[in-house]
């Protein structure tokens, strides 16, 4: 029998999502480079420890701007709900025994789906304004110097929880299988959304019978 597949993502938000991996990485490994001495090595693959400087904080706002248009296409899917919540009551059963079946029932996005993308949001936002608050070539000269030493260490901060959010976020794109194909396909088997999102692949079956319907008219 034919496999059945559900769009879950059209072409412009696979694009968009992979600017921002890009970009993002981009951003990272020349915030690295500038980050310890240990870590200047990485200088090289962007030009050279000046054009490293230079580069990075450009970098940085591409991210934001990039995650801004995602950001907007999806916030309203991921808006907290009450079974959040319960979903999230019942996770350490998911992650410490593999229990899907203690899972509540999930509409698009889970709750540690959720959670990802508002550390994210949350991370870039704190990422551009401290960013922006010691940026030497144009704003940190109107800046109080202690204030950009606040900046300095919360931008450092944020960073690092925005990579530990986008670990769990690639784990958990890999670890749950079929999951990768969403994004780089765009749609997903019938089964892995009746598995993990039953809500939303019971929305995504009435709309398409409505559809059938409609047209039989
Ligand atoms: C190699 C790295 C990455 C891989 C393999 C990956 C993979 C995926 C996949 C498969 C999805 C679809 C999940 C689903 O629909 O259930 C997704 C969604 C998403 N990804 Fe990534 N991703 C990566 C990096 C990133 C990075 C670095 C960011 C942000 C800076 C990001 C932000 C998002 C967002 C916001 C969504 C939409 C989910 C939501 O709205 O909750 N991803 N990613």
């Amino acid at each position: 029998m034919k496999k059945l597949y559900i769009q879950r993502y059209t072409d412009n938000q696979r694009i968009n999502h992979w600017l921002v991996v890009v970009l993002f990485g981009l951003a990272g490994f020349s915030g690295l480079a500038l980050f310890h001495p240990n870590l200047f090595f990485l200088t090289q693959f962007f030009g050279g420890p000046q054009w490293t400087r230079i580069v990075h904080p450009y970098f940085g706002v591409a991210v934001f701007l990039m995650f801004l248009l995602m950001f907007v296409a999806f916030v309203g899917k991921n808006l907290w709900r009450r079974e959040d919540t319960q979903w999230l009551n019942a996770a350490p059963k998911l992650v410490l025994h593999a229990d899907e079946a203690a899972m509540p029932p999930a509409h698009k996005y889970n709750a540690g789906q959720k959670l990802v993308f508002w550390s994210m949001t949350v991370c870039l936002l704190v990422l551009l304004v401290t960013g922006v608050l010691f940026w030497q070539a144009w704003f940190a000269s109107s800046v109080p110097i202690g204030l950009q030493r606040v900046a300095v260490v919360l931008h450092a901060l944020a960073a690092f929880i925005m990579s530990l959010t986008a670990v769990v976020h690639i784990y958990a794109a890999i670890w749950v299988k079929g999951t990768l194909r969403a994004m780089t396909q765009g749609n997903v088997s019938a089964g892995w959304a009746k598995h993990h999102h039953v809500l939303w692949y019971r929305d995504k079956m009435e709309a398409a019978r409505r559809d059938v319907q409609a047209e039989r008219l």
